[in-house]
């Protein structure tokens, strides 16, 4: 059955990297229809809107959405990341952000970020702006439920892959409250997966063993901030920033996901068609995946996964191009 795709470019390299993914899931036979929303910094810029409410309806009539990037400079900071991606997480219960790793020796790591919760949640607020006696707070708020839903789906991915392995990180050494609430949980939980085996790392920790071990890692699952930053250290780690893939699950299915890469909108290197197209292209791949299309996933990750990472954006797009069309 057709999937029909909401593509959300963005900003900056996010146009450029979702064009590439799109036309490759075509090449690969994926069954796709695209729709292209313009939103993003400079719709932003030109008149005000960001996403609004009635876009967001139309967004939950598709199977999935293909974003880009999204942040641009001369808007300020968050009002876009905020206002469009977090706002699509929040409202479409996106709660799982699943970023998997693949080293450059094959050795493939998943991190299972929290997504709707925690700093991302925006409690917090002003005292006094602007003057001496000014006061800002940022709460992170984990619920039970919200905590819980995410160590559940990560043990169940643990539970389906051959380590069956599950690593919380966290920082239960200073985070008091949060932390105990979420190590409470995942030693409650892993009661009901007695075949996986566990682990615990705070999160400085996990940084080193990150760049210098990360073989040790099966899955990983810790909350919102960690996880982004996490991910873009296992981008780093695992090939670069420009093949890192995620995907923002809404598991129970009662509203689209969510596919994007780990990278931003890259304003440093935007409209030179310098920007590595792997990323947005793995995301699709695991976009149509989730769809059930699991044959032009497939030869798209196989493509990705000898492609070379120099030429710029259409020198790796034509050989990904020829990795799927010499498979089909
Ligand atoms: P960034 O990820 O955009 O860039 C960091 C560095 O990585 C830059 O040097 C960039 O050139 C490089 N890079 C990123 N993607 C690349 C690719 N595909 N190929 C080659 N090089 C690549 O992070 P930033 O500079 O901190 O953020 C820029 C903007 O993007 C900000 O507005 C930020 O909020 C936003 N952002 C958006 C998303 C998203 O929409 N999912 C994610 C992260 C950051
Ligand atoms: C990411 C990004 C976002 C995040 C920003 C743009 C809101 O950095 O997807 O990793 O912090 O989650
Ligand atoms: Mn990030």
């Amino acid at each position: 059955m057709t999937s029909r795709i909401a593509v959300i470019g963005g900003d900056g390299i996010g146009p450029e990297v979702t064009a590439v993914a799109v036309d490759i899931m075509k090449s690969a036979g994926a069954d796709i229809e695209t729709v292209d929303f313009d939103l993003g910094g400079s719709r932003y810029l030109r008149d005000g809107t960001v996403l609004p409410d009635e876009i967001l309806t139309e967004l939950r009539g598709f199977d999935a959405i293909l974003l880009g990037a999204v942040g641009t400079p001369g808007v300020p900071p968050g009002l876009i990341e905020r206002g469009l991606l977090l706002k699509a997480r929040f409202e479409l219960d996106l709660y799982i952000n699943l970023r998997p790793f693949t080293l450059p020796d094959g050795h493939e790591f998943m991190v299972v970020r929290e997504n709707t919760e925690g700093a991302y949640a925006g409690e917090g607020g002003f005292l006094r702006k602007g003057t001496p006696q000014e006061v800002a707070t940022q709460g992170s708020v984990n619920t039970r439920h919200g905590v819980e839903r995410c160590i559940r789906f990560a043990f169940d991915l643990a539970r389906s892959r051959p380590a069956r392995h599950l690593t919380l990180v966290h920082k239960t050494n200073v985070l008091n409250f949060s932390g105990d609430l979420w190590s409470r949980a995942f030693d409650e939980v892993s009661a009901d997966y007695p075949d996986v085996e566990t682990g615990y790392n705070h999160v400085d920790a996990a940084c080193i063993h990150f760049v210098q071990d990360p073989h040790r890692y099966d899955v990983i699952v810790t909350d919102n901030l960690f996880g982004d930053i996490l991910t873009d250290l296992g981008g780093a780690v695992a090939g670069g920033i420009g093949r890192a893939a995620s995907a923002n699950l809404n598991p129970d299915r009662t509203a689209p996901s969510l596919f994007e890469p780990v990278h931003g909108s890259a304003p440093d290197i935007a409209g030179q068609g310098l920007a590595n197209p792997v990323a947005a292209v793995l995301s699709a791949a695991m976009m149509l995946e989730f769809l059930g299309q699991d044959e032009p996933a497939r030869r798209i990750e196989e493509a990705c996964a000898t492609v070379p990472d120099e030429g710029g954006t259409a020198a790796i797009a034509a050989a990904i191009t020829a990795g799927v069309e010499g498979t089909r």
